[in-house]
C-alpha cells in the first residue's frame, strides 16, 4: 500500500501529463480536482472557490455533493484561507467560529488559497472530509505546492 506522499507524488505525475498541453483554467481546475478526488478516500468534497469580484469567492469545479454557491472573504473556512491567503487546516469544523455547514457531514477540511506571484487570491481549493482529523502536514505540503504552480501558471485569470 502507498504511502499518503506516494500517492501524492502519483497524482501529480498524472496532472503534469494531463496539464503539459496549453490548457485553460477552467479545464485546468476540472482536471485536479477529478484527480485529486479520486486518489484518497478522505477527499470527500473536492473544489475550487473562485474570487469573482473584491472580496466574495463562487464555486468552480467540484467533485461530490453540492456545494455552496457564493462565499464572501469574510464567511467559513474558505474565506479565512482567502482573506489571509494561509492555508487552514481544520482538525474539527465544528470548534472552527463561522464555518458554513455547506454539508453537516464534513468533519476535518483543509483549504489552501491559490495566490499570483503578485499575491492575488485567484481561488482557494477546498477539501472537505466526513472523518475527524483527515488532513495534515503532508496534505499542507502537497497541496500547497500545488496551488502555488496553478497561481503562476494561470495568474493571468486573475481580476481580483
Ligand atoms: N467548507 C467550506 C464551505 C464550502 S463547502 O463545505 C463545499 C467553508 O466553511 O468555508
Amino acid at each position: 500500500m502507498l504511502t499518503k506522499a506516494q500517492t501524492y507524488d502519483q497524482v501529480f505525475s498524472r496532472i503534469d501529463a494531463l496539464l503539459s498541453e496549453p490548457t485553460d483554467w477552467v479545464a485546468a481546475m476540472a482536471t485536479v480536482v477529478c484527480e485529486l478526488h479520486h486518489s484518497f478516500d478522505t477527499y470527500h468534497w473536492t473544489g475550487f472557490y473562485r474570487t469573482v469580484r473584491k472580496n466574495h469567492l463562487q464555486v468552480g469545479p467540484y467533485q461530490g455533493g453540492h456545494g455552496c454557491i457564493d462565499i464572501p472573504f469574510d464567511r467559513g473556512v474558505c474565506g479565512a484561507a482567502a482573506r489571509t491567503k494561509s492555508t487552514q487546516l481544520v482538525h474539527d469544523v465544528n470548534v472552527f467560529p463561522g464555518h458554513i455547514a455547506c454539508s453537516s457531514t464534513t468533519v476535518s477540511e483543509i483549504v489552501v488559497p491559490v495566490l499570483t506571484p503578485d499575491g492575488k487570491v485567484l481561488a482557494v481549493l477546498d477539501v472537505d472530509s466526513n472523518w475527524e482529523g483527515s488532513f495534515d502536514q503532508i496534505d499542507q505540503q502537497y497541496l500547497e505546492l500545488l496551488c502555488s504552480r496553478l497561481g503562476r501558471d494561470y495568474q493571468k485569470e486573475a481580476l481580483y
